[in-house]
């Protein structure tokens, strides 16, 4: 591409990015055309400008929250749905800690070399976990897209602001039996473990709860899939015996889930 072409696309994305969004300054005090402008490298901003050309997005209203990893933006579709963008960073990655989640999983088995490449793969293996788990009825955001380092699904919440993770929410023994169930779900119909389930990773919508975050689970021919879902296991059991919400013996529901 020529660098005068280029540059009229940036300049035109960057217009498109910014130009519907309404609010001024997000909650961290970032202009939102700075944020695409300085969070987003070029390669990333082109991937968007992709989405908009292929429908799948129609503008982006904007970042909702940044990780050490990623970013969260809303989109907007062409019907005026909410898209939530998820956008792995590909300079700021420390992704050494990630290859553990991904070597020995034999959907990936020829992993090429190269952290783009693996932020790429990581991008495509958390699309598919959603989808596995999608179709195996198990309540997640519903994946839409992936192009590259950017992950379009269902947003959870409302007008650009997230569901209330189960952390901020008050809950009680019916969410401590949805979230066991949901990792037997997992585990049983998308052959699926987590590999960070918590309390951060799981919404409380008005309609049960609805877990995210799915770029570190594995296939359960991984061999580290047992030690993944005991310690998944064993994170919410605390959480929820931390809120005082009557619980069972981790090591038995491990041992039911498993048998
Ligand atoms: N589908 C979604 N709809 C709405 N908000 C979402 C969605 N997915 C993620 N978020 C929001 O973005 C935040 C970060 O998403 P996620 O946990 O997937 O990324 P992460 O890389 O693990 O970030 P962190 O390091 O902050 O946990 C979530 O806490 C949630 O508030
Ligand atoms: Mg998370």
């Amino acid at each position: 591409m020529t660098d005068i072409l280029s540059k009229k696309l940036e300049s035109k994305l960057d217009k498109k990015l910014i130009s519907k969004s309404k609010r001024k300054t997000l909650e961290d005090g970032f202009k939102k055309g700075k944020v695409v402008n300085e969070v987003l490298d070029k390669p990333t901003v082109m991937t968007l400008y992709k989405m908009i050309k292929d429908h799948v997005i129609a503008y982006v209203n904007g970042a909702v929250s940044a990780g050490k990893e990623s970013v969260l933006f809303w989109g907007v579709a062409d019907d005026n749905s909410n898209v939530a963008l998820k956008i792995y960073l590909v300079s700021t990655s420390n992704f050494k800690k990630r290859e553990p989640y991904i070597l020995g999983d034999p959907r990936f088995s020829n992993l090429k070399k190269g952290t783009k490449n693996l932020v790429y793969l990581w991008a495509k293996k958390e699309y598919r976990n959603l989808t596995q788990c999608f179709d195996a009825g198990i309540p997640v955001p519903k994946p839409l897209h992936v192009t590259n380092n950017v992950l379009a699904m269902e947003f959870v919440g409302e007008n650009g602001a997230p569901g209330k993770s189960l952390l901020d929410s008050p809950v009680n023994e019916n969410d401590y039996n949805q979230a066991i169930q949901i990792i037997d779900d997992m585990y049983r119909k998308a052959k699926l473990v987590h590999g960070d389930f918590s309390e951060y990773n799981v919404f409380k919508t008005n309609n049960g709860l609805v877990v995210f975050d799915l770029g570190s689970a594995v296939d359960l021919r991984h061999p580290n899939t047992q030690e993944f879902l005991k310690r998944d296991i064993n994170n919410i059991t605390r959480f929820f015996r931390k809120r005082g919400v009557s619980v069972e013996d981790p090591v038995q529901v491990f041992e039911e889930i498993v048998k």
